[in-house]
């Protein structure tokens, strides 16, 4: 038996971003809008309905890995307003008894703990009716909340609708609410679109609910903050912003040292241990994890991989949906392509360039490579200057390196390949055959010398 019945209106297009892509699926620190409204209701005991409409697959789509969530969907094919929108999940509300809480799409700074505060606030106040407010400087754009002389809400008037005196108003309308069931049905079964935009509002609930004597709260967050809504790019950039400070004050409390906060950009969801220094300008994106006294230089990018312990990343290093083991060193200007695996203990160093590669323990890289569908054994050395070729035209092709190998420097390795264990190319060779253990080739084509250093 679920506590609350939860609704997320995300059915509208989101004009004023001026975009092909929906409002709320654009992301703010790294994570969609709408990923971070949900997560507001992590910890609650509720049923979710999303309201969506404009691009729904893709919503549902973005929302798929939180499928251990009570998710559900409804549609709302023309977009007429908060209280049409809401209108859709009506069979949903039918069969629920208590509060329902209503958020919409486009709120990302709301904390979970604030949610948790507001949904315990309305039940322990017995309300039919809590609205979530805020106190704006600028209330430009929101709904007001208009309260009578005894500092009762009395209805909420929108930006559109209102006169000068309502507009000076700064308390301002979150979208947050929580309503009791029956109330809300009510309310569904009897609004309408009388109003400068011709849509159905919800807000208009409050008039309905002061007509039919209902008990009616508001609750004001003390961080105003949180309930930015998101319409406009420009608001889009200030939740960026906000929402970045608060991850870096996290990781900053967690042991993390960040010598520029202003200049380092952490996504939501990246993890990061204590004890790891972030040097400037670096972006920490997507899922990436990274495990304590590892050390990130300047101006490096990684995005959706794992950097184990005491690793260190030199400058102007780009790492994507990769791996690195703990004690290697990367960079400076390496590049890891989507599917490498660096082991413990490497190097793979500057001017390096490595795509579905797994680079085994110990195995260095240092300089000036590329390395394409390979893989590179234990202690293996590559020098300076080879080059993986890998792809013929049209077929991308492996190679395999044995461990102890040593390929010397400027070596051309053409793919498919095998190279077997304490083998040795000498410099420049062009490598078109598979190598045996303990084999040397030298040369263009490459041949196989004995240890006599007679040809085969
Ligand atoms: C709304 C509120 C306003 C409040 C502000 C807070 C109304 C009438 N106004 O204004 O009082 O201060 O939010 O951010 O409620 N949506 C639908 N279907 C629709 C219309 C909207 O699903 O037919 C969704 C949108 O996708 C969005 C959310 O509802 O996620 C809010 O709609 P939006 O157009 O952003 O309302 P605001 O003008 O911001
Ligand atoms: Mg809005």
């Amino acid at each position: 038996m679920v506590d609350l019945l939860s609704i997320i209106l995300a059915a509208g297009k989101g004009t004023r971003m001026k975009s092909d892509k929906i409002k709320v699926l654009h992301s703010v620190a790294g994570k969609a809008i709408i990923k971070h409204v949900l997560n507001t209701l992590d910890g609650l005991n509720s049923k979710i309905i999303n309201v969506i409409g404009h691009q729904k697959e893709k919503v549902q789509a973005e929302l798929e890995d939180l499928d251990k969530w009570d998710l559900n969907y409804v549609i709302q094919s023309e977009q007429l307003g908060t209280g049409h929108a809401v209108k859709q999940a009506a069979d949903y509300i039918e069969n629920h008894s208590g509060p329902v809480l209503i958020l919409y799409g486009d709120t990302p700074l709301l904390r979970k703990e604030t949610i948790l505060e507001f949904v315990k606030k309305h039940k322990n106040s017995n309300s039919d009716l809590t609205v979530m407010t805020a106190i704006f400087n600028d209330p430009a754009g929101y709904g007001r909340i208009v309260k009578n002389d005894q500092d009762q809400l009395i209805s909420i008037v929108e930006e559109k609708d209102a006169d000068q005196k309502t507009k000076k108003i700064k308390e301002i309308n979150s979208g947050v609410n929580c309503i009791d069931s029956r109330l809300l049905k009510d309310f569904l079964n009897n609004m309408d679109n009388d109003n400068a935009q011709g849509e159905f509002y919800l807000t208009d609930i409050i008039e309905f609910a002061v007509k039919k004597n209902k008990k009616i709260n508001t609750y004001t967050v003390q961080d105003s903050d949180e309930i930015i809504g998101i319409n406009t790019r420009k608001q889009q950039a200030e939740a960026e912003k906000i929402l970045r400070k608060r991850i870096i004050e996290k990781h900053l409390t967690n042991g993390v040292t960040i010598i520029d906060p202003d200049t380092t950009f952490i996504d939501s969801e990246v993890e990061i241990g204590s004890d790891v220094t972030i040097y400037p300008f670096n972006y920490l994106e997507g899922k990436t994890k990274i495990a304590k006294k590892t050390v990130i230089n300047q101006n490096c990018k990684v995005k959706d991989s794992v950097i184990e312990e005491n690793v260190e990343i030199l400058s102007n290093t780009i790492i994507k949906e990769s791996k690195v083991g703990a004690g290697t060193n990367v960079g400076p200007f390496a590049y890891l392509r989507p599917g490498s695996i660096v082991e413990e203990n490497c190097k793979v160093g500057d001017f390096v360039e490595l795509k579905k590669t797994t680079v085994k323990t110990g195995a260095k890289v240092p300089h000036l490579c590329y390395a394409g569908d390979a893989e590179i054994g234990e202690r293996t050395n590559i020098g300076a200057g080879t080059i993986f070729a890998n792809y013929d035209g049209n077929n991308k092709h492996q190679t395999k390196i044995g461990k102890d190998v040593f390929i010397g420097s400027d070596s051309i390795l053409i793919a498919p390949l095998k190279i077997g264990d304490n083998a040795k190319t000498a410099a420049g060779s062009v490598v078109t055959k598979d190598i045996n253990s303990g084999d040397t080739v030298m040369g263009v084509p490459a041949r196989v010398y004995t240890s006599e250093k007679q040809e085969k």
